[in-house]
C-alpha cells in the first residue's frame, strides 16, 4: 500500500490531501507540530485509521529533513508521494503596513516551509525510483495580490514550482502545482460559510494521483467544475528543458 507524506496536514488544504489519500486506499504520513494538531487532523479527517503522525514543527529549518531521516532509519513508514500546503496568514494587510516580523513569519511558513518540503524530500523520492508524485497547492492571490502578504509568498512558490517541474520533467517524480482560485475550508466550516469543502477539493488530488499524463503541470481550479474536469498545462516554458 502506498503512503503520502502530507506537510501542512491539519489545514483546510492539507485535510483535502488526507481525505483523498484515504479514499484511494493509501496511507498517510502526516507532519504535525504537536498532539493538539494531531487531534485536529483526526477530527477533520473523521478517523485516525491509516494515518501515522510525524511530530515536527515545519517552521523550524531541520523539520522535514528530520522526518526523512526517520523514514530512512525505518522509524516512520516509507512514502511514495508528497503533498505540501503549509500556509501563513490570510490577511489583507497592505504593503506599507507589513511589519518586518509579519513579513518574516509569513515567508517562513508560506514559502520556506514549502520550499524545504520539496528540497528535503525530492532526493528521497528520486532514490526510491518508484512512480511518485510531489504536489503543492498555491493560490490565485499570487496573481491578483489583493492580499499582498499571502500573494507574495505564492509568487515565490510559483517560481520554485517552475524550476521543480523542469528538473523532474523526465524523472520518476511527477511534480505538479494546483492553483486554487476560490475558498476551501474543512467540511464543518465550509458548510457554515457556504464555501467548498476539503472533501470536495480532494477530488483534484485523486485525479492527479491516478493520471500519469499529468506531470510538470499547473492545474487551475477556478470554478467548481474544475474539481472534476481537470484543466492543466505544462508549467515550464517549452525550449527551456535541461539536457
Ligand atoms: N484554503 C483556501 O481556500 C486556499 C486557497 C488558495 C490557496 N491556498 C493556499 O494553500 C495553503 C494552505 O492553506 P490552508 O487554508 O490549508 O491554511 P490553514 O488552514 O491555515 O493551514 C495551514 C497549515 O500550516 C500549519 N501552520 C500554520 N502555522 C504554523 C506554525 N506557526 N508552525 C507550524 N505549522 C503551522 C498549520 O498547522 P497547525 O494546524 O498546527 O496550525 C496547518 O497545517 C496556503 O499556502 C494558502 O495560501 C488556500
Amino acid at each position: 500500500m502506498e503512503t503520502i507524506l502530507v506537510v501542512g496536514s491539519t489545514g483546510n488544504i492539507g485535510t483535502a490531501a488526507v481525505s483523498a489519500a484515504l479514499r484511494t486506499k493509501r496511507n498517510v504520513l502526516a507532519v504535525v507540530r504537536n498532539q493538539n494538531s494531531a487531534d485536529k487532523l483526526i477530527k477533520n479527517a473523521g478517523t485516525s485509521k491509516g494515518i501515522t503522525f510525524a511530530f515536527a514543527d515545519v517552521a523550524s529549518k531541520g523539520a522535514i529533513k528530520g522526518v526523512v531521516e526517520q523514514v530512512r532509519a525505518g522509524k516512520l513508514p516509507a512514502f511514495q508521494h508528497v503533498w505540501s500546503s503549509v500556509g501563513g496568514e490570510y490577511t489583507d494587510t497592505q504593503l506599507p503596513e507589513i511589519s518586518d516580523e509579519q513579513l518574516e513569519y509569513n515567508f517562513e511558513l508560506g514559502f520556506k516551509a514549502n520550499f524545504r518540503a520539496y528540497r528535503d524530500t525530492i532526493g528521497y523520492l528520486l532514490e526510491q525510483k518508484a512512480e511518485s508524485t510531489w504536489t503543492i497547492c498555491t493560490g490565485s492571490q499570487g496573481d491578483i495580490a489583493l492580499y499582498p502578504v499571502p500573494a507574495m509568498t505564492q509568487g515565490a512558490l510559483f517560481s520554485m514550482v517552475i524550476a521543480a517541474c523542469r528538473d523532474n520533467w523526465k524523472s520518476n517524480v511527477r511534480v505538479n502545482e494546483v492553483l486554487l482560485g476560490f475558498r476551501v475550508e474543512v467540511d464543518e466550516a465550509a458548510k457554515e460559510h457556504g464555501v467548498s469543502s476539503s472533501t470536495e477539493f480532494g477530488k483534484v488530488y485523486e485525479e492527479i494521483l491516478a493520471r500519469p499524463e499529468i506531470r510538470s503541470s499547473r492545474i487551475r481550479v477556478d470554478e467548481v467544475e474544475d474539481l472534476t474536469k481537470l484543466r492543466y498545462a505544462r508549467r515550464f516554458p517549452e525550449g527551456t528543458e535541461k539536457e
